[in-house]
């Protein structure tokens, strides 16, 4: 397909925007209204979380898709992606896929996607999401040898990033609908079901680190954190530079 001349058509309620290569899908989505998404074979300048390059190429899904949003929903929207990222990957018969906070998908140890969220305009939300499927992100980045994982290293048969993208817009839609229409409890649960508790972390803040006991997520998609003594505190996504899981 020829990147200067982008064309989109239906795909299941969603306007679909599919390009050869794209500096960033999120940044070709800010301009673009809500239920449209948009995939590229290739990212030149694919944007990570805190500004961190990301790694996108061939092989890989990198998708966005722009959703409304209702006011209180912006920091648990991103995780309702990775919830639709595990869902999809679980039909495929992965069965190990867990959330690491705020909404990394993971096997094991290893990166399966990342959740990038943006919020170019007032009521629109932009839902990137990078899947590794097929690619070979080390050979950009030799630091991901032992952090990435790819569909093709854990599903017995291949599978192609257009076959996964319908029913991942379709997860995706169906959740983001259901949030909006304030079905927030069960949606909370599913999120706090995937994310392989109870777990020992430590937080990166700002300057500071903070050990603790990771207990899942309030309804704003907060971090809630107890210590040994059972005291809570909460956290936002942009509070929090890293979070290491420990072990214990
Ligand atoms: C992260 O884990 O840091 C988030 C990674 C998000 C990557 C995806 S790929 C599609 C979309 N376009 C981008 O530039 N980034 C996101």
């Amino acid at each position: 397909m020829n990147a200067l001349e982008p064309r989109s058509s239906q795909l299941d309620g969603w306007t679909f925007w599919e390009l050869d290569s794209v500096a960033s899908t999120n940044l070709f989505a800010a301009r673009l209204p809500a239920w449209s998404a948009v995939r590229a074979d290739t990212q030149s300048a694919g944007r990570g979380r805190f500004d961190r390059k990301w790694v996108s190429d061939r092989g890989g899904l990198w998708l966005s898709a722009v959703v409304p949003t209702r006011a209180a929903s912006l920091r648990f929207l991103p995780l309702l992606a990775g919830l639709a990222v595990c869902d999809v990957a679980r039909q495929l018969g992965a069965d190990h896929v867990r959330l690491r906070w705020p909404n990394d998908v993971m096997v094991l140890d290893r990166k399966l996607a990342g959740v990038l969220f943006d919020h170019f305009k007032p009521g629109l939300a932009v839902i990137g999401i990078g899947l590794n499927v097929s690619n070979h992100p080390a050979i950009e980045d030799a630091s991901l040898k032992n952090q990435a994982v790819r569909l093709a290293d854990i599903l017995p048969s291949p599978v192609a990033c257009e076959a996964l993208t319908t029913p991942l817009l379709g997860r995706l839609r169906a959740l983001v609908e259901s949030w909006n229409l304030g079905e927030t409890g069960l949606l909370l649960s599913r999120v706090n079901a995937l994310w392989d508790r109870p777990r020992r972390v430590e937080l990166e803040l700002n300057g500071v680190s903070r050990a603790g006991w990771f207990a899942g997520v309030d309804e704003d998609g907060k971090l809630l954190l107890s210590d040994d003594l059972g005291v809570s505190a909460s956290y936002n996504p942009e509070q929090v530079l890293q979070l290491i899981e420990t072990h214990e």
